[in-house]
């Protein structure tokens, strides 16, 4: 029997759980790391196991995952949707085979697939007869949420099975589980976007996704960069594989997504090699893992070994060392962006996360930084995911001393001092000067990127010089700059300063999409600019538009189109027009009438990878030159893909869906009309 005081301390556990529990799933806001929240967990665990007459029904252990929420359709699940219990260092790992050895002699000989353990939603998928039929999330391991119309947004989801012509037999049911996730790269862009729009951005991928996922509208879950990632049959008719790592080929064959680069190991050391290979290559994954997953490859034996509570024996986490530290906020800078939005960051006493020393962190918005009270002094939480930009969790409170001051937001422009405006409903502040010197360096950044007119020599450290010395007052002032000015620039000589000039004097042969994409239109990137040079031959053309009739084009929707409309109407941009138009920056189209072979008519290709003798935006500019149309992202829309060297996760998406993938010799061969 536990004593009043072993007693007061199960109390206190379960309630540290409790509270930890509700800032990480409700407020979606942890405030200690993952590996102390562990801790505290597996503390209670044991001694729970140790004097069982402390164990509450209500204590956090006996709960694992969160209740179906309201509003959505419960679906029992057919088998239990197991959790995994965790291990933090090589002595859990070689413990956890100790112990399992003594339940089964046949772990002394087995083998172990080491995957990626994803940080992301756990979905369970039904398919019958080869269709998606449902889908779920785990909800508390035994029913589920019926998510299956959010999931079938998912483009990495297969709709039918086998997508590909296989062999295989298809199972009449088949239960998959996979985990969705958001690689890093749309988790940046998505907030970038946001960010440019003043929109509240996101505090990590696995809750944007997780969010996503549970929205009651499918098209809102549409909107977000989800995709899928597969490793585990739950459930079946006829025959299963035997081993988890012929599961993920069969997976793979049958056209799910499932994570690249998992391993058989026929020992414990070579598992932990693999781990340490993980650990290594953990700031280049593509999305965020939080360790590796060692499972017996043998399913038989994992099944036979059972399970402790909600994990199974047959498998074990083996987690990343932590990546949260705490540091002191020295001090909230603040940014300017493109649109005049102003962002605040974190000014922090360097700090070593993963490797890494970390001097910034995103603090996202104003309205992050009056929730969590943030305050220039604090010790703050800050956490580094894979090689996502570290952000700032919130303040140490304990660690608080009294004569903080809560922090303040900023109501002028640090760049040029005027008044700073919140637009609408739109969380951020705008500085809306349209002289401000901070906003124009980063127009002239965007202006010469490689997507916009591509202007080599021209980055953001040249922008900020031009601004400063005052030769630059808007992007025309690029086309009229003096030779003798440019070399008298701080670190330019001769040579650097011939290139820059000649750099910029090509530009002028950019076509009009590549222009338009330049402008910094709002909602005008690369895909909208191509699509209104195809309908308009040069600026003229496209200034004398109507909302109305670029409503008309497809692929602008109304917003995007009032946007367009507006710039084109702003006095400030009609006076920038003529300048451009005085300074012989005038493009024409390079859609051309007829004597280009129109041979790519119609068809919608995506570009990856390096190819052999062209940069993509050069191939872009061939395809749109033979009528085709190239977008950013492959969907069931995509009629090519065309892929060089070391390509991306696109090639595989188009593999996913059945898009064909073609090189550049293909490609040629397709505008020769064969
Ligand atoms: S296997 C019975 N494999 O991690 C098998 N889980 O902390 C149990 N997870 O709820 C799961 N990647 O959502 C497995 N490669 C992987 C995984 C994985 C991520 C998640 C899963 C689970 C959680 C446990």
């Amino acid at each position: 029997m536990a004593d009043a005081k072993l007693e007061s301390k199960a109390r206190a556990l379960r309630e540290e759980i409790r509270k930890h529990s509700y800032h990480y799933y409700v407020e979606n806001a942890p405030v200690i790391s993952d590996y102390e929240f562990d801790q505290l967990f597996n503390e209670l665990v044991e001694l729970e196991e140790k004097y069982p007459d402390l164990r509450t029904p209500d204590s956090p252990t006996q709960r694992v995952g969160t209740p179906p929420a309201e509003g959505f359709e419960r679906i029992p699940h057919p088998v239990p949707i197991l959790s995994l219990s965790n291990a933090y260092d090589e002595q859990e790992i070689y413990d956890w085979r100790e112990r399992i050895s003594k339940l089964d002699d046949r772990v002394a000989e087995a083998d172990f697939v080491v995957e990626p353990k994803l940080d992301g939603l756990t979905v369970v998928l039904h398919y019958e007869n080869g269709v998606f039929v449902r889908g779920a999330t785990r909800g508390d391991g035994e029913v589920g949420e019926d998510i299956t119309a959010n999931l079938k947004t998912l483009r990495s989801l297969p709709l039918r099975i086998p997508l590909v012509e296989t062999d295989l037999p298809v199972p009449d049911r088949l239960v998959v589980r996979g985990e969705a996730i958001i690689y890093l790269e749309d988790f940046y862009a998505l907030n970038k976007a946001l960010e440019e729009a003043g929109q509240r951005t996101y505090v990590n991928p696995r809750n944007t996704a997780s969010g996503a996922l549970r929205q009651l509208d499918p098209a809102l879950t549409a909107e977000r960069p989800i995709r899928l990632l597969c490793y585990a049959i739950v459930d079946g008719d006829g025959e299963l594989p035997e081993t988890q790592f012929a599961t993920i080929e069969i997976l793979q064959a049958l056209g799910f997504p499932v994570p690249a680069d998992i391993r058989l190991c026929s020992t414990l050391d070579e598992v932990i090699n693999e781990y340490q290979r993980w650990v290594d290559r953990r700031g280049e994954l593509q999305y965020e893992a939080d360790g590796v997953v060692v499972k017996i490859n043998d399913l038989e034996l994992s099944d036979a070994l059972g399970v402790v509570g909600k994990d199974p024996r047959g498998a074990i986490a083996y987690k990343f060392p932590a990546q949260v530290v705490t540091t002191s906020l020295n001090e909230i800078g603040l940014n300017v962006g493109r649109t005049g939005v102003i962002t605040p960051y974190a000014i922090l006493e360097p700090v070593e996360v993963g490797g890494v020393t970390v001097r910034q962190a995103t603090l996202h918005n104003f309205d992050f930084i009056a929730e969590k009270d943030i305050r220039e002094g604090d010790r703050v939480y800050i956490k580094r995911a894979g090689d996502v930009i570290p952000y700032v969790i919130g303040p140490v409170l304990e660690a608080r001393s009294g004569d903080l001051e809560p922090y303040s937001m900023p109501d002028t422009c640090p760049a040029c001092g005027e008044a700073l405006e919140k637009i609408d409903a739109e969380v951020a502040v705008f500085c809306v000067n349209p002289g401000c010197p901070a906003q124009l360096v980063r127009n002239i950044e965007h202006f010469a990127s490689r997507g916009a007119m591509d202007i080599e020599g021209l980055g953001i450290k040249v922008a900020e010089l031009l601004v400063e010395q005052g030769l630059v007052a808007d992007v025309a002032d690029l086309y009229l700059l003096e030779l003798d000015a440019v070399r008298s620039l701080e670190g330019f000589g001769e040579k650097r300063a011939d290139n820059l000039i000649e750099a910029i004097d090509e530009s002028r042969a950019q076509p009009l999409s590549r222009l338009l994409a330049a402008l910094g239109i709002r909602n005008v990137g690369s895909t909208v600019a191509s699509d209104l040079a195809r309908h308009y031959k040069n600026l003229d053309q496209l200034m004398a538009a109507s909302q109305e009739e670029l409503e008309k084009i497809e692929g602008i929707g109304e917003v995007v189109a009032k946007g367009i409309f507006d710039w084109f109407h702003s006095p400030a941009n009609l006076r920038l027009l003529e300048k451009m138009r005085a300074a012989g920056l005038w493009p024409q189209t390079q859609y051309a009438d007829s004597d280009v072979p129109q041979t790519l008519e119609s068809l919608t290709f995506v570009l990856t990878g390096t190819l052999p003798s062209m940069t993509r935006q050069e191939a872009r500019t061939r395809i749109e030159m033979h009528g085709g149309r190239v977008t950013g992202s492959v969907s069931s829309k995509t009629d090519y893909v065309v892929a060089g060297r070391s390509p991306g996760s696109k090639a595989s998406k188009a593999s996913d869906l059945g898009v064909p993938v073609i090189d550049e010799g293909e490609l040629e061969a397709l505008i020769g009309g064969t």
